[in-house]
């Protein structure tokens, strides 16, 4: 539940897209939202009041003459309790009104006249999306300071292909949840690595560990909430990318090892949440081992390149943090691993507790000694992760 005790006021304008807001709705209030919907008429003409209604719970606002409101200010009332005010869709005659400050309707008033911050979601034909006119208003919308969320690139309802499609209901729902998160990394490249690695045997076979990357993805997210620009070498997990961060996809070791110092020079932190294997096999076979060929096979084994050593000691590299998944002593070997590879801060977790669990406990280890975190979900540990790395970074 990320959005208890927020007020949201939904806008809705005339356009196709308005088909994805009942689900947007019923996401919204899921998470613990208030959401009022206000509708201009043309919106009416694609969804219902009465779906609105149904599924926010509470009543629709379509016109400022309405005579359940006795004192007539919807506009006013709606806004002062609100936190934000979210357009979606936003069409392109309602951007055309909001960037000439236009108060002909209920919802323009209500945009006018609000005291908290407005995101906006366009959604229109390419054309009129790359028309100079909305050009025009896109960066006049964005120097009055309203956020706008996409659009997304892709097949249109009018059967063309480009820009101007809306965000999906899940993706707007992220966007509203990051917006209510504090921006502590506001311009940070954040270089992450998640999941587990896994080595070829043979071309059906791999070496690998029961990682699930929960712990990785949940930190990606939080750090892109927090303001970051995300990139997350990934080894396989069957877990979708976040939203909002640059997923690298890679299997083995080396590949990330790779992956992750081609990234590192741009980074300013490097987080390293992979387990990665210790060892690679280093005659493994071209063609699928045979069980007839005669006995089991003897595999023989090289050292992996630790990233996380490596990034460590880059000259000007970013600031790094290890992750150390124990069975035991985890104060003993966490502290160790931290001085071993030179860590201004280590995050250490007992690994039978959380291999793929959706709670975590964890433990941070730095030059000031051991800090238990208390248990919580991966997204609400990693959170509190993402704070505890931004009041560590060294001031500018
Ligand atoms: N790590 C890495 N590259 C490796 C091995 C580990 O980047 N080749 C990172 C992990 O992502 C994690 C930390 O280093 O942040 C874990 O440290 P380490 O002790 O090397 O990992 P383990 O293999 O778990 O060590 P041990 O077998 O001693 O428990």
């Amino acid at each position: 539940m990320d959005l208890i005790n927020k007020r949201i006021v939904l806008g809705v304008t005339g356009g196709i897209a308005c088909y994805k807001i009942a689900e947007l709705v019923r996401r919204l209030t899921e998470q613990g939202a208030t959401v009022d919907v206000v509708m201009t008429e043309a919106a009416t003409h694609f969804i219902t009041p009465v779906t609105m209604q149904a599924l926010s719970g509470r009543p629709v606002f379509l016109d400022a003459w309405d005579p359940r409101v006795p004192n007539n200010m919807a506009h006013i009332d709606l806004t002062r309790g609100a936190d934000v005010v979210l357009i979606a869709p936003a069409s392109a005659d309602f951007m055309a009104k909001l960037a000439h400050g236009e108060a002909s309707d209920l919802l323009s008033t209500l945009c006018l006249a609000r005291a908290c911050p407005l995101l906006a979601a366009p959604a229109m034909n390419r054309e009129m999306w790359a028309n100079p006119a909305t050009q025009r208003n896109v960066t006049q919308l964005r120097a009055d300071g309203i956020a706008l969320l996409g659009p997304d690139s892709g097949s249109q309802a009018c059967g063309e292909v480009g820009d101007g499609r809306m965000l999906e209901a899940h993706q707007l729902l992220s966007e509203v949840i990051a917006f209510f998160q504090p921006k502590v990394l506001a311009g940070k490249h954040v270089l992450m690595t998640a999941g587990p690695t896994a080595e070829p045997i043979d071309p059906v076979r791999v070496l690998s560990n029961r990682s699930s990357g929960k712990t990785g993805y949940a930190l990606a997210r939080a750090a892109q909430e927090a303001g970051a620009r995300v990139t997350l070498i990934s080894g396989p997990t069957a877990l979708p990318a976040p939203y909002g961060v640059m997923r690298v996809s890679v299997t083995t070791a080396r590949q990330m090892h790779a992956a992750v110092m081609a990234e590192a020079a741009s980074a300013d932190i490097f987080i390293a949440v992979a387990a990665v294997a210790d060892w690679y096999v280093k005659n493994a076979s071209t063609q699928k081992i045979k069980k007839t060929r005669g006995g089991p096979p003897q595999l023989e084994f090289e050292a992996n390149p630790d990233i996380l050593a490596d990034v460590a000691g880059l000259a000007r590299g970013p600031w790094c943090v290890g992750f150390a998944a124990e069975t035991e002593n985890l104060a003993e070997h966490a502290e160790d691993k931290r001085r071993r590879k030179n860590l201004p801060l280590l995050v250490g977790n007992l690994a039978q507790n959380v291999m793929d669990a959706d709670a975590t406990e964890l433990a941070l280890f730095d030059d000031r000694g051991m800090h238990s975190l208390p248990a919580a979900t991966k997204l609400d540990a990693a959170r509190r992760l993402v704070a505890e790395i931004a009041a560590r970074l060294p001031k500018p």
